[in-house]
């Protein structure tokens, strides 16, 4: 067993219904086989178990590992294409790279720059986008296992309206999802992700399909994206005779706990309560949403009618994998809109990019830094003398200090992160 000696915050209870922002002043967390056993002042956690290692981590903050809820691996070198809305942005910068997938090698290297970013980030669990070619989510598994990454995942499918290369069939998009899900799903921390690409560009038959093959591999998720661009809404509607988006998932059974849709950024109240009595849930992406001109993100509305929302990165129309970045443009966001706006503290942001994305992912084993829970965890440490570092060394309280962290935090301030309580090698 060992010992995790720190400042840790986390958000066990609900900031948005009454919970806040727990902090830890140098507390001991005993850890024994992944799991947090024991937690209290270090010095009485110390005392009733004198026998074992410690690690120090003081001079910086342990959060929870975050959850990314939302990123597409074939797009991180995609990542940067500014200046186009949605589908033009895909048919420019997103599905020329993916098209790329099909050469198993080129996707190989694309999947360890993608673990790898995921990891620097402080990202220990993530619903990832696969590809439309089954061998190349085959390698992001292999990679996500690798390094040792909560990683739910599938093959995207699509059978009409996309490039003729990222095409599949409903009987092929059955045989190959069944054949990745044999070989992945439950096995190490990978599941499987059901994953049409989006109801634009899949015929009822497959999404049909993909209900099948959703309830005939148990514990798997589905994901997909709705309602992110006024075009894409109405081309949409064009297709399914006037319907409204989240209908096109629904009337085939694929609006439930199992289902993360991405964006929803202009959903109408039917389609919200739709959403909150399925207990679907939706993975905001405020950069992706910036760069696209997508919109601004109804939160307060998903709020009032009970949705369940985590953060996503959507690397790659997102501007990067951290989700510190996601969590202020998320705050931006909602300054922006105004009275409608929903006010986010710290705490707010810290919840969405951490215990929130458990709770959509299904992943009740994580989240927080509660007894019970799994040790993933990430210590942010900035470098002596920078900004950030001077922000939270006067900072006046430990949320003030996360709230810089937030604005003023990346990658590099990311000093180690564990999984299971195992130290990942970045
Ligand atoms: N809708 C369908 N595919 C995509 C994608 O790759 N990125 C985003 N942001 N939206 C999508
Ligand atoms: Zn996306």
């Amino acid at each position: 067993m060992t010992i995790y000696r720190g400042t840790f915050l986390d958000t066990p209870d609900n900031p948005f219904t009454g919970g806040g922002l727990r902090v830890d002043a140098d507390a001991g967390l005993l850890v024994r086989d992944g799991v947090i056993v024991a937690r209290g002042p270090f010095g009485d956690v110390r005392r009733a178990h004198p026998a074992e290692g410690i690690v120090d981590l003081s001079g910086g903050l342990v959060l929870p590992g975050f959850v990314d809820t939302h990123v597409h691996f074939p797009q991180i070198r995609a990542v940067g294409g500014l200046g186009l809305p949605l589908l033009e942005w895909l048919d420019r910068y997103a599905l020329p790279e993916e098209a790329k997938m099909a050469d198993t090698g080129y996707a190989a290297g694309v999947a360890a720059e993608f673990v790898r970013g995921l990891a620097a980030a402080g990202t220990t669990s993530a619903l990832v986008f696969g590809a439309h070619y089954a061998d190349a989510v085959d390698v992001l598994f292999s990679a996500a296992s690798g390094v040792g990454l909560r990683i739910t995942s599938g093959l995207v499918v699509s059978d009409r309206l996309l490039r003729e290369d990222l095409l599949t069939t409903p009987e092929r998009a059955y045989t190959e999802s069944h054949a990745l899900a044999k070989r992945w799903h439950g096995v190490g921390r990978n599941r499987y992700a059901v994953t049409p690409r989006f109801s634009l560009s899949c015929t009822d038959d497959l999404l049909a399909t993909c209900r099948t093959v959703l309830d005939e591999i148990p514990g798997s998720l589905f994901t997909s994206h709705v309602n992110e661009n006024e075009a894409e809404i109405a081309a949409v509607a064009e297709l399914f005779g006037g319907s409204d988006y989240v209908s096109t998932y629904e009337k085939h059974g694929l609006v439930d706990r199992r289902s993360v849709l991405a964006h929803n950024v202009h959903p109408t109240d039917v389609e919200l309560k739709m959403l909150a009595e399925g207990g679907a849930a939706v993975a905001h992406c405020p950069t992706s949403n910036a760069a696209l001109g997508s919109g601004l993100f109804p939160l307060s509305r998903h709020l009032q009618y009970g949705v369940r929302v985590a953060l996503g990165s959507d690397v790659g129309a997102g501007t990067g994998f951290s989700l510190l970045k996601e969590g202020l443009q998320a705050y931006f966001c909602q300054q922006l809109i105004g009275d409608q706006g929903c006010a986010l503290s710290a705490a707010h942001l810290l919840y969405l990019a951490t215990a929130a994305g458990a709770d959509a992912l299904g992943l009740p084993e994580v989240g927080d830094l509660s007894v019970g829970k799994r040790f993933d965890a990430q210590l942010l440490r900035p470098a002596d003398g920078s900004p950030l570092a001077v922000g939270v060394e006067h900072a006046d309280d430990a949320e003030e200090a996360l709230a810089r962290i937030f604005t003023l935090g990346t990658p590099a301030d990311v000093h180690a992160v564990w999984i299971d309580g195992e130290l990942l090698h970045n």
